[in-house]
């Protein structure tokens, strides 16, 4: 397993992240056996979000692994809030972030967060409102460090504006079947679709401003419509190439599509939903191998991209 430092914190933290949004699909001995796997392959960095599985999945966590200081102690814990679900909309105000964490805390039976992630952008947003909660979290040390997930440069900039804590995380969709913050700054200037900038720019002022991006959905394409691997039918060329390089390398098609996030030079990490153990130690396999700048470009075009 490769480390890094997460920029502007003391946090030296796995490149490869366990997600933990799908934990309710499991009965509780297999959801031990999911994080004892992790841990064993050098993941100490546990990704949750208050939503998922109505919060069910960070008591899981917590049940599963025996939760205790000294267990707590080794491991770095993200969780997000924001999104008011089953109703379907988003929430960062002050009232709402303070009831967020207090319920993450005690569902993960910790006293504190070492990251504080808002989810997804509110446009009812007061900055002033979240750097007041902020400031009472971080003062109380209930949450160390903070940062966003699926936020744009400006909406970020707006944030920082009012927080004096540097974001040091934003937590986006990426996948080799999904690449818009990479599409078009390489078909610039192009009248292409993938030219289109949806993200102003995001990947770029990411690394610009020191800010770790975590890739979510690493082995999914759409929005939650299923894995890319082994999908023949709508993904034969990639499964073509990744197969071919899976085999170079000795390893399975989860090891390459991990692979190809990790080479990228932005050191972005990869926050894995599976809840198969096997699939997680190939993963962390294929973090562990660099891909060659041509098949890095291979597997990008077989996904159905131009390189002009
Ligand atoms: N910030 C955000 O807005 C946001 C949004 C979504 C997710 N997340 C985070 O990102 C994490 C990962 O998201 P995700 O679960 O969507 O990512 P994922 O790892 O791309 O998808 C996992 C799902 O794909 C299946 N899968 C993976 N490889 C497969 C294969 N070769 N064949 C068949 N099925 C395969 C897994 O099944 P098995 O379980 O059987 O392996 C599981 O159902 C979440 O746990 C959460 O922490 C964040």
């Amino acid at each position: 397993m490769k480390y890094k430092k997460i920029a502007n914190t003391d946090l030296n933290v796995s490149n490869v992240i366990m997600g933990n949004m799908r934990l309710t699909q499991l009965a509780l001995p297999d959801a031990e056996k999911l994080i004892r796997t992790a841990i064993d392959e050098g993941i100490n960095f546990f990704d949750h979000a208050d939503i998922y599985g109505k919060g069910r999945c960070e008591e899981i966590f917590s049940e599963a692994i025996h939760m205790s200081p000294a267990i707590r102690e080794k491991m770095v814990l993200q969780s997000k809030c924001g999104i008011i679900s089953p109703e379907g909309y988003f929430d960062f105000s002050k009232e709402h972030i303070m009831e967020s964490v207090n319920g993450i805390l005690k569902r993960l039976r910790t006293d504190y967060l070492d990251i504080l992630l808002l989810h997804r952008p509110d446009p009812l947003m007061e900055p002033v409102e979240v750097a007041e909660a902020f400031e009472e979290l971080h003062t109380s040390g209930k949450v160390r460090y903070f940062g966003v997930s699926n936020h744009n440069p400006m909406q970020i900039e707006l944030l920082q504006k009012y927080i004096p804590y540097k974001l040091v995380v934003n937590q986006l969709q990426l996948s080799i079947t999904h690449t818009p913050m990479i599409d078009s700054g390489i078909t610039l200037n192009m009248t292409n679709d993938q030219a289109v900038n949806r993200d102003s720019s995001v990947l770029e002022y990411c690394r610009l401003h020191d800010i770790t991006i975590q890739a979510w959905s690493p082995f999914q394409h759409g929005f939650f419509e299923g894995t890319f691997l082994g999908d023949l039918k709508r993904f034969p060329e990639l499964n073509q190439t990744i197969d071919r390089i899976a085999e170079k390398y000795g390893v399975t098609n989860t090891a390459i599509a991990t692979a190809w996030i990790t080479r990228h030079p932005a050191n972005i990490q990869v926050v894995l939903g599976t809840t198969n153990p096997e699939r997680m130690k190939e993963a962390c396999n294929g973090a562990k191998i660099t891909l060659t700048r041509e098949e890095w470009y291979q597997l990008y075009k077989a996904a159905g991209n131009i390189v002009p």
